[in-house]
């Protein structure tokens, strides 16, 4: 995977982005989301880099990406996948589509597949309860979702997502 260069052009953007603060030790959570937006996601490297800038430990920061969910150390796949799991989607069965897709991919909630082209992710209500049980597939949203259309979703993503 070539990320290298992505890093590295990364790196350059939240170090400007720290240089320009004004208060840098209150900072580390706009630091940390600044660095989400930027990568996708906080590995290691990320976390040692902000602990640096800011002079925090390194603990620190770990513990703070740890304590809030939306951060997260693991990346996101090519295509990102989330099941709502909001109140109607539950009801209407959403958990087995949640079980069906985890059968599938291999992975649970909050991971990505080896090939990093999927990552599956769990939602509150993503405001179309009237679908549910609904799924959204990057942009896309899929109402009234059935265990058994799983398969025909994930293959449509993978054939048709890859030019990018
Ligand atoms: S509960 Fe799933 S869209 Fe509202």
């Amino acid at each position: 995977m070539d990320t290298s260069k992505g890093l590295e052009q990364g790196f350059d953007e939240l170090e400007a982005y720290i240089q320009a603060l004004h208060e840098k030790q209150g900072a580390l959570i706009t630091v940390l989301h600044k660095a989400q937006t930027i990568f996708g996601y906080l590995p290691k490297d990320v976390q040692l880099f902000i602990s640096e800038k800011l002079k925090l430990p390194v603990s620190k920061v770990y513990g703070v990406v740890q304590f809030y969910s939306f951060f997260t150390m693991i990346p996101k796949g090519k295509h990102r996948i989330a099941v709502c799991m909001g109140t109607a989607c539950y009801v209407k069965g959403a958990e087995k589509v949640l079980e069906q897709f985890k059968k599938l991919l291999g992975i649970h909630e909050g991971e990505t597949t080896v090939d990093g082209q999927f990552s599956l992710e769990a939602l509150r209500c993503v405001g179309a309860c009237g679908l549910a049980p609904v799924v959204v597939i990057d942009e896309q949203v899929y109402g009234k979702v059935s265990p058994k259309k799983v398969a025909d979703m994930l293959s449509k993503h993978q054939q048709g997502g890859d030019e990018t």
